[in-house]
This record gives structure tokens, sequence and C-alpha cells, in this order.
């Protein structure tokens, strides 16, 4: 029975994959991977160059144009901001392990690493992944399940590691970051994503597309961006406001739903 459904299993991704114009290949020896599930990924389907070598601005634009529908703009403005992880100045491109120096993009508190101070600090660890995942506490993510990993990791690290480092500048990052699985594959307008299709991708570094995803129609913009990093980072305060709460529970409690 394991077996059957084993080559039955098998022949649907293998259909799935060559539906896909970019087959999926784990990464060999040799090939360059970094702390970003998303660029191991688009390596990974050779959206990148499958070596994670030479990612230049034209590369990256498109990239994520073809893979993840983002708009040209915003695609070049990550990029620019990416060059930071070269040391070279006026380098014209990256490459994904030049991503892994611990505090000049890589940071503490990651969803799916260890910090830099606990080891290795780009490979998926699923220990860590386990963490953030035990507040993803339904099947659909929204916007406070998803802030809550990110705070319950940034406890975890402050607690623990004596090197524990978050600026406001990290939150920021941090903050894309958390939002980036409603970007790839949820809906931006809801601001919610499934649960399988994030796992899947965490622990594969491969698209969902034989879990029904595919990429979106409609471009992903620096205005969707901001308005979701907004939804993020009010998800993440421990403060609610008084009222709703409250009333709520005072007529559940004590009038009985009148
Ligand atoms: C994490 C770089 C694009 C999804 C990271 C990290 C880096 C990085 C350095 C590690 C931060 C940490 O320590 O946790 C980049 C660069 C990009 C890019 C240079 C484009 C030029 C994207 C895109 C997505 C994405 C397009 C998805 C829409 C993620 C996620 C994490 C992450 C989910 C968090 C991983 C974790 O916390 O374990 N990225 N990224 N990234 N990136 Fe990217
Ligand atoms: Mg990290």
């Amino acid at each position: 029975m394991k077996f059957t459904l084993q080559v039955a299993f098998g022949v649907t991704l293998a259909a799935a994959t060559a539906k896909c114009g970019n087959p999926w290949k784990a990464p060999g020896p040799e090939d360059y991977r970094g702390p970003c599930p998303m660029l191991n990924t688009l390596a990974n389907h050779g959206f990148l160059p499958h070596d994670g070598r030479n990612i230049t601005k034209q590369t990256t634009v498109n990239a994520l144009g073809s893979a993840l529908n983002f708009n040209a703009s915003l695609a070049e403005l990550m990029f620019e901001m990416a060059l930071v992880a070269n040391p070279e100045p006026n380098a014209t491109f990256f490459t994904l392990n030049q991503l892994n120096v611990h505090n000049v993009l890589e940071h503490d508190a990651s969803l799916s690493r260890s910090d830099a101070f606990f080891g290795n600090n780009h490979v998926f660890n699923e220990t860590i992944f386990n963490e953030t995942r035990a507040y993803w506490t339904g099947p659909v993510l929204d916007a406070n399940m998803l802030a809550n990993g990110k705070v319950a990791r940034q406890v975890s690290s402050k607690a623990f590691n004596p090197n524990y480092t978050f600026t406001s500048t990290i939150e920021q990052f941090s903050l894309g970051e958390v939002i980036a699985p409603i970007v790839a594959f949820g809906d931006v307008d809801l601001a919610m994503v499934n649960r399988t299709l994030v796992e899947y991708f965490f622990e594969n570094e491969r698209f969902p597309t034989e879990l029904g995803w595919s990429t979106r129609s409609t471009p992903i913009t620096l205005e969707i961006i901001g308005k979701l990093t907004g939804i993020m980072s009010n998800a993440t305060s421990l403060i609610t406001t008084a009222e709703p709460v409250v009333s709520t529970k005072r007529r559940d409690l004590h009038f009985g739903g009148l």
C-alpha cells in the first residue's frame, strides 16, 4: 500500500514538474545556497542560476517577474538592497552564499534557521521551524498567526542567545520576510495563505505546484508590500484595544450572548 501510494505520488510529481517550464533540481555540492528560502527555491527551479552565482539585476527582475509576478521596479529595488552583500566595491551581482554573513542581511530570530550564535545560520532547521509553526494554529494562516510565530522566535532568541541582535532596520526586513508567504502563495487582499503551501515551500525549497499553486496573475507592487507590512506590524503588537475584547468576553460570560 505504501509503495503504491509512493509510486502514484511520484507519477503525479513527475507530471507536475513536466508541466512547469522550470523543473526543480536539488542543489549539488558545488552550488551556493543561502538563508533565503525563496532565492534558494528560484535557484532550484533555474529561475536564478542553479549554481547560486552571478545574480545580476536583470536576472533578479526576470526571476521574480516570471516566477512570482513581481513588477520590475519592485524587483530592481530588492536587487539594489541585496548588493550590499557583495563586499566588492561597485559590484553588479551577488551570490547566494554572500547572503550568509551575519548581521549584513542575515539576522537573528529567523523563522526556519538557527541564530548564528548557535551554529549554521542558513540551512533549513526543522527544530526552529517547528517553533515557528507551533503558532500557525489553523489551516489558513492570517497575519496574527504569522506575527505570533515571528514574535515567539524573537522571544526565544532574546532569552537564550547572548548575542541576540534585532535593530529597527532588521525589524523592517523581518516584517517583509513574514509577509513573504502571503505575497508568494496567498491572497494579498485578505492577507491570508494556506498553511500547507507554506510548509511545503519551507521544507522543500520548491514551488508547491503539485499542491495546486501557480504564479498569480496580477502583479505584486511596492504598494502591496507596504500595505501588508503595515498589517503585519500591527499584528506583532502584544497590546490589544480594550473595548472589543472585554465587551465580547463580558457578553459571552455574563449576558449569555445578549
Ligand atoms: C529571508 C534575502 C527575496 C522570502 C531572507 C534572508 C535574506 C534574504 C538575506 C535571511 C534573513 C534571516 O536571517 O532570516 C533576499 C533577497 C531577495 C529576497 C536578497 C531578493 C533580491 C525574497 C522573496 C521572497 C522571500 C521574493 C518571497 C516572496 C523570504 C522568507 C525569508 C527570507 C520567507 C525568511 C526565512 C526565515 O526566517 O527562516 N531573504 N530575499 N525573499 N526571505 Fe528573502
Ligand atoms: Mg537568520
